[in-house]
C-alpha cells in the first residue's frame, strides 16, 4: 500500500500480530494445550482467551473510549455506549489449531456506527496479512486484491463451511451443498472463515456460503470482499447478513449464480429468531447467538425464481450499511 495506513487500521494490525505470536508459540507445543469444550464440537484453548487479551489491550490502550465485540468475553471490555465497535475473533480456526492443522487466523474490523471501517485478518502460519480501509482497497501483505475474473458457476471453485454443532441442521445443508457441489467446479472447506472470504477477496475461491457464522466470524473479512470488488450478502442476496447467520460471497458474477442456488434455503434458521441487531433486539449480541442456537430449524422455504435486482445488490449500498436492518418479508 503506498499510502500511509489509517491510524486504527495500524493499530489492528499491531494487536493482529502481537496474537498471531501468542498463537505461533503455542502451535509448537499443542500437545500441552488446556482445551475446554464451548458446547459440542465447539472448542476454546487458553490460546484463544490469551490471544483475545493481547489484542483488547493493544486496542483499549490506543482507543480507550471505543467498544469491543469479542468471541471469548462478549461485551464485556470496553465502552458500552460508543459508535466505535472493535469486532474480534482471536483466533479463527480453532479446531484446526487443537489439530496442528496450519489454517487458521486472528480477525479484528472496527465498525463505526455499524459499517465496516477498518479490517485485519492475519494467517501467523505463513506471515499472510490481509487489511482494508473503507474505500482506500483490501491487500494480502503489499499486493492490492481483486476478486477473481471468473464469470461461470460451472468452472468456480467454492469455499464453504460445514455445520458441526448439535442442532444444526445438517441435512438441509447437505442439499444445498449437494446443489452447490453439482453446479460448479470443486468445493472446499478449510475451516476458517475469516480466510475463507479473505481468499474470495484475493480471488482464490470463486465465492463461498456458509451457516451459522457470527459477526466475529465474517466483519474483517466481509470489508476485504467488498474492497476487492466482491459482492457479501445473505442467500437472497441482500446486504443484511452480519446477524443473519448465513452469508454468502463471490464476485458479483458468481455471486449472483450462488444466490439463485441459495435463496430457496434461506433463514434455515427459523424466521424471526435470527439474532436481529443487537440494539433493536435489546439484547446482547451474546443473548441473541445464544437464543438462536437453541432455536429449532426450520422447514426449508418453497422453491420459487429468484429475481436479482441491482438494487438487492450491495454494490449499491455497502453490506454494512444495512447490518441493522431488519429483513424483509418473505414469500
Ligand atoms: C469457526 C470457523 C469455522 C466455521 C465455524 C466457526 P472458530 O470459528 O470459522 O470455519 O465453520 O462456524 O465457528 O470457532 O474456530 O473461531
Ligand atoms: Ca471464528
Ligand atoms: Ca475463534
Amino acid at each position: 500500500m503506498s499510502q500511509a495506513l489509517h491510524p486504527m487500521l495500524n493499530v489492528a494490525i499491531i494487536a493482529a500480530r502481537k496474537a498471531g505470536s501468542i498463537i505461533n508459540r503455542a502451535s509448537l507445543d499443542i500437545d500441552q494445550l488446556k482445551v475446554t469444550t464451548k458446547s459440542t464440537n465447539d472448542f476454546v484453548t487458553e490460546v484463544d482467551q490469551k490471544a483475545e487479551q493481547v489484542v483488547i489491550e493493544t486496542l483499549l490502550t490506543a482507543y480507550p473510549g471505543h467498544g469491543i465485540l469479542a468471541e471469548e468475553s462478549g461485551r464485556e471490555h470496553g465502552a458500552k455506549n460508543s459508535e466505535y465497535v472493535w469486532i474480534i475473533d482471536p483466533l479463527d480456526g480453532t479446531t484446526n489449531f487443537i489439530h496442528g492443522l496450519p489454517f487458521y487466523a486472528v480477525s479484528i474490523a472496527l465498525a463505526y456506527r455499524d459499517q465496516v471501517q477498518q479490517a485485519v485478518v492475519y494467517d501467523p502460519t505463513r506471515n499472510d496479512l490481509f487489511y482494508a480501509s473503507k474505500g482506500r482497497g483490501a491487500f494480502l501483505n503489499d499486493k492490492r486484491l481483486r476478486v477473481s475474473k471468473r464469470t461461470r458457476m460451472a468452472e468456480s471453485l467454492i469455499g464453504t463451511g460445514f455445520p458441526f454443532r448439535k442442532g444444526d441442521n445438517f441435512q438441509r445443508y447437505v442439499k444445498m451443498f449437494t446443489e452447490v457441489m453439482q453446479a460448479c467446479a470443486g468445493v472446499r472447506r478449510p475451516g476458517a472463515a475469516a480466510l475463507d472470504l479473505c481468499y474470495v477477496a484475493a480471488g482464490y475461491y470463486d465465492g463461498f456460503f456458509e451457516t451459522g457464522l457470527s459477526p466475529w466470524d465474517i466483519a474483517a473479512a466481509s470489508l476485504m470482499i467488498t474492497e476487492a470488488g466482491g459482492l457479501i450478502g445473505n442467500f437472497t442476496g441482500e446486504s443484511d447478513f452480519m446477524y443473519q447467520r448465513e452469508v454468502v460471497a463471490g464476485n458479483p458474477k458468481v455471486y449472483a449464480q450462488m444466490v439463485n442456488i441459495l435463496a430457496p434455503y434461506t433463514h434455515v434458521i427459523k424466521e424471526g429468531t435470527a439474532p436481529a441487531h443487537p440494539e433493536d433486539a435489546a439484547l446482547t449480541p451474546e443473548e441473541a447467538l445464544i437464543a438462536t442456537q437453541a432455536a429449532p430449524a426450520a422447514e426449508p422455504a418453497k422453491r420459487k425464481a429468484v429475481r436479482i435486482r441491482k438494487a438487492d445488490l450491495p454494490d449499491t449500498q455497502s453490506p454494512q450499511d444495512s447490518a441493522r436492518r431488519t429483513h424483509p418479508p418473505r414469500g
